[in-house]
C-alpha cells in the first residue's frame, strides 16, 4: 500500500495523554499519522516512541493559537499528502479554575485561544485537504462540561464547579461544531467527549492531575470511534463511550 492510499489524520496536541493514545490508536490501524505538538521536542519523542512500534508517524509542529504555526503545519502536510481523511481537534487547555465573579475576559480569552478559536483556525487551514478526501471526518474533543444539560444536572459534580472559561468554551465548541456539520454536509463534524457522563468519570491525564477513573484509551474510544465513521456514518451529534450525550 502507497502512502496516498492509507487513511491520514492529524491530530492536534498528541503529544501526550488522550491526542498521544488516539495516535497511537489509529496507528495500528496502519493509519498516516501526522502528530501535532506544539513543542517540537516533545512531540518527536512522542512520535519516535510510535514509530519504534511500527506506526507510520509524522511530527507537525503546531501550536493551535498560532495562524502562522498552523499554515506552516498546512505547508508540511501537503508535503506528504495531497487529502487529509481525519482532523482531530484534540489540543485543550483547562485554564486556572477562577470563580465567575473574579473571571476576567483577558484570563477567558487565552482559554478561548486554545479551545475555541484553535479548532476553528485548524479546520478552517485544513478544509482545502480534508475537502479532497473521500469521506472526511473532523472529531472534536470537547467536555461533558460543555454541556448545558450535564452543568445544570446537580447530580453532576460540574454543576458545583464555579468557572467560566472551560465550560464556556466547550460549549462554543459543541455549537461550532454543529454549525459546521449543517454548513458542510460532505463532512463528517463530531462531538466527543472522553469522559462517561452518565457515570461521571473522566480520564486520567496530566490535565486533571491524573485524578480520572478512566484510562486514557477508555478515554479515546469516542474520539477513535467518530474517527473512523464511514461515508453512511452520522454527522452533527455528540457522545461519549457509552453513547450520545445531551447537548
Ligand atoms: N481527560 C479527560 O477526561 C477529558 C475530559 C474532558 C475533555 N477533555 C479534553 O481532551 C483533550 C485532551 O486533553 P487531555 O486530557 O489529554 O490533557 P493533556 O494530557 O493535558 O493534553 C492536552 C494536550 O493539548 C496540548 N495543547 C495545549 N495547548 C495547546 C496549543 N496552544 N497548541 C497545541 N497543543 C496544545 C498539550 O500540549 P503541551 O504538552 O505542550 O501542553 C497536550 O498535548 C482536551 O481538549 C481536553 O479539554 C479531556
Amino acid at each position: 500500500m502507497t502512502n496516498s492510499e492509507k487513511t491520514t489524520v492529524l491530530i492536534t496536541g498528541a503529544n501526550k495523554g488522550l491526542g498521544l493514545e488516539a495516535a497511537r490508536r489509529l496507528g495500528e490501524q496502519g493509519w498516516t499519522i501526522f502528530l501535532g505538538s506544539r513543542d517540537e521536542g516533545r512531540g518527536q519523542a512522542a512520535a519516535d516512541k510510535l514509530i519504534a512500534d511500527g506506526a507510520n508517524v509524522v511530527m507537525v509542529p503546531l501550536d493551535v493559537t498560532s495562524d502562522e504555526s498552523v499554515a506552516d503545519a498546512v505547508r508540511l502536510v501537503r508535503e506528504h499528502t495531497d487529502r487529509l481523511d481525519v482532523l482531530i481537534n484534540n489540543a485543550g487547555a483547562p485554564g486556572r479554575a477562577v470563580t465567575p465573579a473574579d473571571a476576567t475576559a483577558d484570563e477567558i480569552h487565552a482559554v478561548y485561544d486554545t479551545n475555541v478559536y484553535g479548532p476553528i483556525r485548524v479546520t478552517h487551514a485544513f478544509l482545502p485537504l480534508l475537502q479532497a478526501a473521500d469521506n472526511p471526518r473532523v472529531v472534536m474533543v470537547s467536555s461533558g462540561g460543555g454541556s448545558f444539560a450535564v452543568v445544570t444536572d446537580p447530580e453532576q459534580p460540574v454543576s458545583r464547579m464555579h468557572e467560566l472559561a472551560y465550560s464556556s468554551s466547550k460549549a462554543a465548541l459543541n455549537m461550532i461544531t454543529v454549525r459546521y456539520a449543517q454548513a458542510l454536509p460532505n463532512i463528517k463534524f463530531n462531538v466527543a467527549t472522553p469522559g462517561e457522563v452518565a457515570n461521571r468519570t473522566f480520564a486520567a491525564t496530566d490535565m486533571n492531575h491524573h485524578t480520572g477513573q478512566l484510562t486514557v484509551t477508555e478515554g479515546t474510544d469516542s474520539i477513535v470511534r467518530l474517527a473512523m465513521v464511514d461515508a453512511d456514518g452520522p454527522t452533527g451529534i455528540f457522545v461519549d463511550r457509552l453513547g450520545p450525550v445531551a447537548w
